[in-house]
């Protein structure tokens, strides 16, 4: 895998990771998604100008490039050969794209009733779908396991009984896996990290609670156990992490060969690969990540003396990730003094922590480009922040913008498709923008703009 560089390191008012711009209008490619260009300053996706699209749709606007989109799954779907592409629908879903999840051959991640709706809206086959979470309700398991999902993860005690006794009382087959937490501590924000002992998710190798739940659920009637699960955590650049986990992951595959005699059939390694939000993200390709994990897998079971599983992963950021950017345009210009005779421009848009709440839940750092104009003016230290009202509402924390930048003008933020909009919240009462997907020159509107009917149809009043 690819690199992160050390974050935290600043040189007066921006971090080290930031260069001045030798061209403050161009694009960085790495950073959008593939049909993105910038032709005089305007900003195009999918053969669409996004100044035109804004004009039907108006900002804030999430812009989803569908050929990348497709292409990044299909990207997966190759490179893991012989394994299982399940997409996180949780980074984003709605029913058109669990359609183009389907149709580029990937199965489906979902990890609640809602996601499992909008999959079965799409005519997903339950077969291809994983369901993840841990405290799904005994209505929820019942439902899944009505509808032939083809796996639902097991997450506590508590579900390993519920599944137990709906699969003993329906007479119907419960496909499950086991989520187990392999003590890795992953290189990336604390709040997405999920394989460190000290959290929610999963059953510990360390403590024997994972080979517990294994062997509750091989002496559960009607509970098909296909294998282990075991998710490090998301936005990791680092093979590392990957490598502990399999090698523990695969020492309790063989525990449970010795002391159960049964050798479970598949193994899933999760998601949580890394992308480019800025200059600093060096992300690996997916036929890069294949090699490095089937390699890991190999390398591990062979040390164990035990077949290599049927592999599957659950990729969501990357694929969905640098496909979409989000359009805004820019209310009120306001350039602030900082100590030591420099200043700091705050850009407010139209939108904020209530389209993207990563900044400031996660400390996350974007990058913005003026999208509907080219500009003579030299680079200025920007910031770009929301509407709410609340100071940690930023959006892009440190981006060096067109020093005229003003009220009007459109500026877009690249890689906002994963957990952008399927975190979006009505906070101060915001409307939530749409999702529209661009291809060939046209646009479709797959998510509408909320509008003040959708929040009165809650408040009764
Ligand atoms: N599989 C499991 C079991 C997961 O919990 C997740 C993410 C994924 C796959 C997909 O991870 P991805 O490939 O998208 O990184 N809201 C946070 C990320 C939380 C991810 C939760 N689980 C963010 O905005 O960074």
């Amino acid at each position: 895998m690819s690199g992160h560089a050390s974050p935290g390191s600043f040189t007066g008012t921006s971090p080290v990771w930031l260069k001045t711009p030798d061209d403050v209008n161009a694009l960085v490619p790495e950073l959008w998604s593939a049909t993105a260009e910038k032709t005089d300053g305007v900003l195009t996706v999918g053969g669409v100008a996004v100044p035109d699209l804004v004009a039907n749709v108006n900002t804030p606007a999430y812009v989803l490039d569908e050929a990348d989109f497709r292409e990044r799954a299909r990207a997966f779907r190759d490179a893991f050969t012989g394994y299982d592409v399940y997409y996180a629908g949780k980074a984003f879903l709605c029913t058109e794209v669990a359609r183009w999840v389907q149709q580029e051959g990937l199965s489906l991640d979902v990890c609640s009733d809602g996601e499992l709706s909008v999959a079965l809206r799409a005519e997903v086959d339950p077969a291809r779908i994983g369901y993840h979470g841990n405290n799904k309700t005994p209505m929820e398991l019942r439902r899944a396991i009505a509808l032939g999902v083809g796996r639902i993860i097991i997450d506590s005690f508590d579900e390993v009984e519920r599944i137990a006794s709906i699969a003993a009382e329906t007479g119907m087959t419960a496909r499950v896996m086991v989520r187990v937490t392999a003590g890795v501590e992953a290189h990336t924000h604390e709040y997405i990290a999920t394989a460190h002992e000290d959290q929610k998710f999963g059953f510990s190798i360390s403590s024997g609670d994972a080979f517990e739940a294994v062997r509750r659920l091989l002496a559960a009637p009607n509970v098909d156990l296909r294998g282990l699960h075991s998710h490090i955590g998301s936005q990791i650049f680092d093979s590392s992490g990957f490598e502990v986990a399999a090698r523990r992951v695969l020492a309790l595959q063989a525990r449970i060969r010795d002391e159960l005699s049964t050798e479970l059939p598949e193994l899933d390694l999760g998601g949580g690969f890394g992308i480019a939000y800025t200059t600093q993200d060096d992300p690996s390709t997916p036929k890069a990540l294949a090699e490095e994990l089937t390699a890991i897998v190999e390398h591990e079971c062979r040390g164990f003396g035990l077949a290599v599983p049927h592999l599957s992963i659950e990729p969501g950021r990357a694929i969905v990730g640098p496909s979409m950017c989000t359009v805004y345009t820019v209310g009120t210009v306001k350039e602030v003094a900082l100590d030591g005779g420099v200043s700091r421009t705050y850009v407010s848009v139209d939108g904020g922590m209530s389209d993207n709440i990563r900044t400031a839940l996660y400390d996350a750092d974007y990058s913005a480009t003026l999208a509907g104009r080219t500009s003579s003016a030299g680079p200025v230290l920007g910031r770009v922040v929301g509407k709410h009202c609340e100071a940690g509402d930023i959006v892009v924390k440190h981006e060096f913008l067109p020093g005229d930048i003003a009220p009007g003008d459109l500026i877009a933020v690249p890689g906002t498709g994963a957990y952008g909009r399927s975190m979006a919240s009505n906070y101060n009462h915001a409307l939530r923008p749409p999702v529209v997907a661009v291809r060939d020159g046209e646009s479709r509107v797959l998510v509408r703009r909320e509008t003040e009917a959708d929040l009165f149809a809650t408040d009764l009043g």
